[in-house]
């Protein structure tokens, strides 16, 4: 068990030794490139001891925007063997060299959470500034291409995109992936550094794999992949963040005087009744939705309870989805599960099939904080700081017997730490 300056200092050291000069890689090894919603948390870590470092991550994230204003998932800002896939098998069309898919957008309202901690405003505000139009376009990119009939909804076309991999509730959307006959060969890199018993299994990777495939022969067109690609999902975690994210956005323009307040406020009426129909009365928590057969997919998942922090949803909604963490709650030792631990695949150590995440522990007690759930926001912020003390900064955390599990020296989960979970830190 470590003590609270113990554990600050090596939240520090972690996100130091992972500084790879301006943006800090997840972890060394499994994954040496910048990942999108990792920088996100892990400005924010940095913000608490290095507000221009901070800044900093989100500029070179930034660097790897494509024209159409698409922010990819991985930046590959330099070579590296450690990892697979790399930019030659995403063969996408960018310098420096990206994957080619997006990430929950969860920048800006972290810009926002920047903004208004910052000690030094006159930088806050010019970074501000600089960023702003970038996150426009990028979330001008989501309405245009991911949802061309504006349902309110975004068509998410890989479950890396979700950040959640290998959730089982992608697993019969995944399963009617075809396996491309024609896969190049590959060799997995992330079982080298990992136990196999807590990554993904080897058909979810032939059909990963087989998507990049698709993506590539429609030449990235997102348009021509609405028709063309075979797992098309709505995913809770990108429409969820997205919608708070565009409410910050609205906040920003206001802020500064930037003038796109009806064009936002567009998106947000379309997303926010969107996000409630995603509501399952039954089951007492949001399911996320599959499009290509047009049903809801009932698992529960940590992503189940993010409308509360859209703030779509009702007060009601958000007493019943109390009621059901609280369930949860009373099956496992640690809180969120990424699966329902009464579901049949719940898997308390396989990545995001029952492990708690704690970036995603804070997004859901943020929310329900935000719905005057105090308790329980509480008990999900003081869960992830036990784990931390138990089993220090891990990539994910056995829900049960609080082990470290995954990659160690984990950026965002020492971010995490700095920023929410260290008693005294505010958020
Ligand atoms: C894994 C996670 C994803 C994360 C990435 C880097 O792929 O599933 O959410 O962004 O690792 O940490």
């Amino acid at each position: 068990m470590q003590t609270r300056e113990s554990l600050d200092q090596e939240a520090i050291r972690i996100l130091r030794a992972n500084d790879r000069g301006g943006f800090t890689v997840p972890t060394a090894g499994l994954y040496p490139f910048q990942w999108l919603w990792d920088a996100g948390f892990t400005a924010l870590g940095w913000m608490r001891f290095d507000e221009a470092r901070a800044w900093q991550e989100l500029e070179l994230l930034f660097e790897g925007q494509w024209p159409g204003g698409m922010l990819p998932h991985i930046v590959f800002h330099r070579p590296e063997a450690t990892y697979f896939p790399g930019p030659d098998r995403w063969g996408a069309p960018h310098t420096p060299p990206t994957s080619g898919i997006t990430q929950p957008p969860v920048v800006a309202t972290f810009v926002r959470w920047m903004l208004e901690r910052a000690q030094d405003k006159a930088l806050a505000e010019e970074k501000t500034r600089a960023l702003y139009p970038k996150i426009l376009a990028y979330h001008r990119w989501f309405k245009r291409e991911r949802d061309p009939h504006d349902t309110g909804l975004m068509t998410t076309l890989h479950p890396w995109e979700t950040g959640a991999d290998n959730s089982p509730a992608w697993d019969e959307a995944l399963a009617r992936v075809p396996v491309d006959p024609h896969l190049p060969p590959y060799t997995r890199r992330d079982t080298s550094h990992v136990d196999p018993s807590q990554r993904p299994h080897k058909a979810e990777y032939d059909r990963f794999l087989s998507l990049l495939e698709v993506y590539k022969r429609a030449g990235y067109d997102q348009l021509r992949l609405h028709r063309e690609c075979p797992f098309r999902v709505v995913s809770l975690l990108i429409d969820c963040v997205l919608h708070r994210a565009n409410r910050d956005l609205l906040w920003l323009s206001r802020r500064f005087g930037f003038g796109d307040e009806a064009e936002i406020e567009g998106w947000l009426r379309a997303s926010g009744p969107a996000i409630e129909g995603l509501w399952d009365e039954e089951s007492g928590l949001y399911h996320n939705h599959d499009l290509v057969q047009d049903a809801p997919i009932r698992v529960g998942t940590n992503a189940s309870f993010l409308p509360l922090y859209a703030g779509t949803a009702s007060l009601e909604r958000a007493e019943r989805l109390a009621r059901t963490l609280e369930a949860w709650g009373r099956q496992v030792r640690y809180l969120v599960p990424s699966t329902d631990p009464a579901h049949p695949e719940f898997e308390p150590q396989r990545y995001w099939r029952g492990p708690v995440w704690a970036v995603v522990n804070r997004l859901v007690a943020t929310g329900f904080r935000e719905y005057g759930h105090l308790a329980l926001a509480e008990r999900l912020r003081q869960d992830t700081r036990e784990l931390a003390e138990l089993s220090g900064f891990s990539e994910y955390y056995h829900p049960v017997s609080g082990a470290g599990l995954g990659g160690g020296n984990f950026s965002w989960t020492a971010a995490t730490w700095l920023d929410w979970a260290a008693e005294g830190a505010d958020g």
